[in-house]
């Protein structure tokens, strides 16, 4: 299946989430659940899914969620896995097995047509946003809800708060140039930092009952241990995700061998017998579709 419908203003998304870097979440898939599930499993909670419930799940990814939501509302319910990148949702297939009541669609979110749907919730972790036009995709998606549906997800809140992103991108900083500063609301993983500016473009979007809560947790950078490979592995990972991703992507070799040290130098005081660990922040958005 190929992506069909992609809204002008998302084709630079769709693009980064279909070449390298959705290859890399496919690759790290498990690595990455774990260090996601509890967050995850935060909004999950929240959301509380019920049997026979038809829900949809935005930015799924490689389907983590969308298999949780599934296990929850049973094959009498319906959960509706959206995704701009093919390779992941192929991954979100396989994972998914025989669980015929959950549904993946290559798609950007901001123009599927989800007429018909009827969903009794919207969920979403760490998939809502990276839309350039929020308040388009939020009533796009809306199309597809029951009226009074409720909606849960998780995003990240401030880089600074979540030193788990921030600690290794300092450390990079201090030996390779800073890139050019981005707009606030530019898509990318802080796009829903700031929570008045979600409000009002939920607000716009149709949506009311916004609310807002803070969690915060120890996040496990890679693995649970303290040997020399579970250290390196917790490097790999700061590396590969979040801003620094971004950052490393094109930079030559050589260069990154020296600021992988500056990395471990860093993290080094954030070691424990149970992993490297450190902040992670999180705002837990819910509403109500009017
Ligand atoms: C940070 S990842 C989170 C993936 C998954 N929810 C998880 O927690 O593992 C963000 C996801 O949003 C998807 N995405 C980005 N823009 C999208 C759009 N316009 N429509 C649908 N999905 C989109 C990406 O392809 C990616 O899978």
């Amino acid at each position: 299946m190929t992506l069909s419908q992609v809204a002008a203003e998302n084709e630079d998304q769709a693009a980064y989430w279909n070449g390298p870097s959705g290859v890399k979440w496919v690759d790290h898939q498990s690595q990455m659940d774990k260090v996601l599930d509890p967050l995850g499993q935060i909004a999950l909670d929240v959301a509380g899914p019920d049997l026979g419930e038809r829900i949809i799940d935005i930015g799924c990814g490689c389907g983590a969620t969308s298999i949780l939501l599934a296990d929850r509302v049973g094959r009498q319910g319906k959960v509706l896995g959206v995704d701009i990148s093919e390779p992941m949702l192929g991954l979100a297939r396989q994972r998914a097995g025989d669980r015929t009541q959950v549904e993946f669609r290559n798609a950007d979110a901001s123009v599927y047509d989800f007429t018909g749907f009827e969903a009794d919730q919207l969920f979403s972790r760490f998939g809502v946003m990276f839309f350039r036009d929020p308040v388009k995709a939020f009533a796009n998606i809306r199309k597809g809800l029951k009226s009074g549906a409720r909606l849960t997800f998780v995003c990240w809140r401030p880089l600074p708060l979540n030193g788990w992103m921030y600690t290794p991108l300092q450390s990079a900083l201090s030996i390779i140039p800073a890139p050019p500063p981005t707009a606030p609301d530019e898509p990318g993983p802080f796009a829903f930092a700031d929570d008045s500016r979600v409000t009002a473009l939920l607000s716009n979007a149709g949506f009311s009952d916004i609310k807002f809560t803070p969690a915060d947790r120890m996040m496990t950078l890679g693995r649970a241990g303290n040997s020399a490979d579970d250290f390196k592995t917790a490097v790999d990972f700061a590396i590969m995700f979040g801003p620094l991703g971004r950052l490393l992507g094109e930079m030559d070799k050589t260069r990154i061998a020296d600021v992988r040290q500056a990395i471990e130098k860093g993290l080094e005081s954030h070691r424990t017998q149970t992993g490297v660990k450190l902040p992670a922040a999180v705002w837990i958005v819910t509403a109500r579709n009017s």
